[in-house]
């Protein structure tokens, strides 16, 4: 039996845990150094810069009450987090953009990504705080905001961007990033914020580089740029749709049995299942091999070779879908605080909000559960040998 660790199979290259070495480090000054600086708990926090951030637009301390500064702690701490998501995602992308990515990082993105929905849920869960603010309080300041809005947060634009998500996927009509873009022509958003927006407006995603890393699965043992691959992959794919036709098929003859549904409807919706994972499969006429690689992880997730793939598939489907709670809770929150009023950005409020709870950036991630067979109605994988613990015979 042919053995193969992770790294071969999605040509990657070797184990990062020889690169730096625990015996490799250069000796560093000690903080405790007698002669050194004394590194005390505010400084090192940078606690008096900290602290003197809330006081609101006026810049006098204190800020005129308890209400309005617990607004804005409100508003400082979910920047601070989005801040924190931002390098968790660049490190991610940088990790899994790699033209070859050593076995070794997928752990690594993985952690990354699961900081990130542990991020959102806690953020969810902290729209409560905000909701301790009655309606009355927050009219009794609400005013003083002018036109400011969450919808003005770069930050939140360049995660969203970082993730994936594109003009074309959000609320018809709502352009946020035109939006700061004319902030910042009147001198109202700072140069590099802007810039570090634009490189993502033009950068990888993380989307991008998912489907890039998907696209080199090896599929019933065939590696991406081996010879015949194309056939392996098309064979995989038709027999995968033979098995969603076969499943069907006895669908409708067990419903039709039990007088549940006519044979015609049933057999056009279960038709329309399979043609819409064929088209999914082949969206122009020809395979898209990263679909295929999603599919075959998704199919044959017990291979120990497609442990750490199909966590790292979890990992982001976890991460959208913390980020949709964290959208929701939002929408409920301003929901309960203004009602179904404008919003002093100038959208339409909580049906605005309610409406970017649809977004789905890695939507194939969330499309090949639709097509999925109980795995001993498949086609057993080729070369499942392949696909074991390295080290095996
Ligand atoms: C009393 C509290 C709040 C109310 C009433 C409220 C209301 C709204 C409304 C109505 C919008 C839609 C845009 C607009 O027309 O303004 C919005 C967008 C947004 N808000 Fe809030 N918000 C509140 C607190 C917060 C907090 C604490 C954050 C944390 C940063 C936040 C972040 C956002 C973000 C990121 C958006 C843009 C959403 C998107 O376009 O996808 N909001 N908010």
């Amino acid at each position: 039996m042919r053995s193969i660790s992770i790294a071969v199979a999605f040509a990657i290259g070797r184990s990062t845990f020889d690169a730096g070495g625990f015996s490799g480090r250069r000796a560093r000054p000690s903080r405790m150094d007698p002669n050194g600086p004394r590194i005390t708990y505010a400084g090192y926090l940078r606690l008096n810069e900290l602290l003197g951030l809330q006081a609101g637009p006026d810049g006098h301390l204190p800020v005129p009450c308890a209400d309005e500064q617990h607004f804005i702690v409100v508003h400082q701490t979910y920047e601070l987090w989005f801040k924190q998501v931002l390098t968790e995602l660049d490190a991610s992308v940088r990790l899994l953009g790699q033209p070859s990515v050593p076995e070794g990082d997928i752990p690594r993105v993985v952690r990354h990504l699961e900081r990130v929905s542990e991020i959102f849920r806690l953020l969810s869960a902290q729209w409560k705080v905000m909701e301790t603010l009655a309606p009355q309080e927050f009219l009794a300041f609400r005013d003083r905001l002018g036109t400011s809005s969450g919808f003005e947060s770069w930050q939140m634009r360049a995660l969203e961007l970082t993730l994936g998500l594109s003009d074309e996927q959000r609320v018809e009509g709502a352009d946020p990033i035109g939006h700061l873009r004319r902030l910042h022509s009147v001198g109202d958003m700072s140069d590099a914020a802007l810039a570090d927006l634009e490189a993502r407006v033009d950068g990888t995603s993380l989307h991008d580089v998912l489907l890039a890393w998907l696209g080199r699965t090896p599929i019933d043992g065939s590696l991406a740029d081996a010879e015949g691959d194309g056939a392996v992959v098309a064979a995989f794919v038709d027999g995968h749709l033979a098995a969603m036709r076969s499943h069907a098929d006895e669908v409708i003859a067990r419903m039709v049995a039990v007088g549940q549904g006519e044979p015609e409807a049933l057999e056009r919706r279960m038709s329309a299942g399979v043609d819409g994972a064929a088209t999914f499969l082949r969206p122009e006429g020809s395979i898209d091999r990263a679909r295929a690689g999603l599919l075959f992880i998704e199919s044959h997730r017990h291979l120990p070779l497609l442990a750490w793939p199909r966590r790292l598939i979890d990992t982001v489907v976890e991460v959208e879908q913390s980020m949709l709670a964290f959208r929701h809770a939002h929408a409920r929150m301003v929901e309960r605080m203004i009602g179904r009023r404008m919003g002093t950005g100038g959208s339409a409020g909580v049906d605005y909000l309610d409406a970017t709870t649809r977004y789905r950036i890695f939507t194939e991630l969330w499309a090949v559960r639709t097509m999925l067979v109980k795995e001993a109605r498949l086609p057993q994988p080729r070369d499942a040998a392949f696909y074991g613990f390295a080290g095996s015979d």
